[in-house]
């Protein structure tokens, strides 16, 4: 019940955000730093991040903000199955200028959109998003303090299958500049002047997240449903975006960012000294599985080991062989009766013998 309430908010949330802008600005922060001067420091990452999908993921890393990504043998699954699902995640942590580069396939379908974001609480914002019906390309776009009445910030590029072989989409995010990777080949360059003179450039600590979404779900906006692709067919799905891995790296160093006036200007964010909690999560090394742990050990602690399963064997060879005597105690107990009896007999005839022989000796002798 809570799950399925908090899904559709973020869907809600998400067909708000279509109703102002055919492609999507996600207009919605929790705290915005422009209007209030009580937000909440954002931890930093402060150094480099990978993940690899096929691995759980860290939930003190990423936040499952709608449905549930699935770990399977090729990465994370995010799919849309029925209507309302849109599997998104988003890093707890912040990078303030970085670099972000996401190996992944997109989904297919009509109306689906796959994304791979990062946006900051002021509503600055870069994306990547593959609409599921244009197999053949990819789109870019970057929005500055959500505002997005500038012209020309969308742009269409072409990309070798997308949806069923895996690329390389980086992004690289500096003071200066952003640009946009597909594998090699860089394919769109904005510099910060380009943004209306800076004004509109995404330039503050921002979250990376991922996820897909039925933007052409018949309840959208025509305009939203016309850029996706046209209406979802829900019977035709599911609908899958697979994420092998993804590297992230931090150009600032610090424990939180914080806002120090309500400019949204890069020069106005402040570095705090220290490493952040969730940091410390991310760069702590992936749980290992059995055969990885098995062959990280010595030959003496694998020869141990042995040791202890050959005593643990015949510990229960000894458990069985207990039981067998058990049950066979009864029979033991009257053989042992007999034979202690027969061996006082031998013991006494041994010393008759014993007397005899000492006789003879000495009568002989
Ligand atoms: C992060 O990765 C980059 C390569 O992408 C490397 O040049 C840099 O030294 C790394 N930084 C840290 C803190 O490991
Ligand atoms: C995780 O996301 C949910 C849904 O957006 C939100 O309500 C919750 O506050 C987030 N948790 C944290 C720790 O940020
Ligand atoms: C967005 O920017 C344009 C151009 O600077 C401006 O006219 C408009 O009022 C802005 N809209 C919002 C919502 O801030
Ligand atoms: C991904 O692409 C970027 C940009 O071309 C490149 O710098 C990076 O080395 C690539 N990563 C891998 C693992 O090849």
């Amino acid at each position: 019940m809570a799950t399925s309430t908090r899904v559709s908010v973020v869907w809600l949330l998400a067909l708000i955000a279509g109703l102002i802008s055919p492609t999507i600005a996600q207009t919605w922060t929790e705290c915005n730093p422009l209007e209030r001067d009580d937000c909440r420091p954002n931890p930093a990452l402060g150094t480099n991040y990978t993940y690899d999908f096929t691995g759980l993921l860290n939930p003190a890393v990423w936040n499952t903000t709608a449905g549930e990504v699935i770990n399977g043998k090729k990465g994370g699954e995010f799919t849309i199955r029925e209507r309302l699902q849109s599997p998104t995640i988003q890093s707890h942590f912040y990078i303030f200028f970085g670099r972000l580069e996401v190996h992944m396939k997109a989904a297919t379908g009509q109306g689906i959109v796959s994304s791979v974001v990062i946006q900051s609480e002021d509503l600055d914002e870069i994306d990547w998003e593959w609409v599921g019906s244009e197999q053949g390309s990819v789109q870019t776009n970057y929005f500055g303090k959500g505002n997005d009445t500038t012209f020309d910030r969308g742009k269409k590029h072409d990309v070798n299958d997308p949806m069923h072989s895996i690329h390389n989409y980086t992004i690289l995010w500096t003071a200066e500049k952003l640009e946009w990777w597909v594998d090699e080949n860089l394919i769109r360059t904005l510099k910060y002047e380009e943004a209306e003179g800076g004004k509109f450039y995404p330039q503050t600590p921002s979250t990376v997240r991922l996820g897909i979404w039925p933007a052409g779900d018949e309840g959208n906006r025509a305009g939203t449903i016309e850029w996706a692709g046209g209406k979802v067919d829900y019977s035709n799905g599911p609908y899958t975006m697979i994420v092998e891995r993804l590297m992230v790296e931090d150009f600032h160093k610090g424990k939180e960012y914080v806002y120090g006036d309500n400019s949204g200007d890069w020069q106005s964010i402040k570095v705090i000294d220290g490493v952040s909690d969730v940091s410390k999560e991310a760069t702590k090394p992936p749980p290992k599985s059995l055969s990885q742990k098995w062959a990280e050990l010595s030959a003496g602690t694998k020869g141990g080991i042995f040791i202890g399963i050959a005593a643990f064997v015949g510990l229960i060879l000894a458990i069985i062989a207990f039981c067998c005597i058990k049950q066979r105690r009864a029979g033991r107990k009257e053989f042992n009766n007999e034979n202690s009896k027969f061996v006082t007999e031998q013991t006494s005839n041994m010393a008759l013998r014993t007397q005899w022989n000492h006789k003879y000796r000495q009568v002989g002798g």
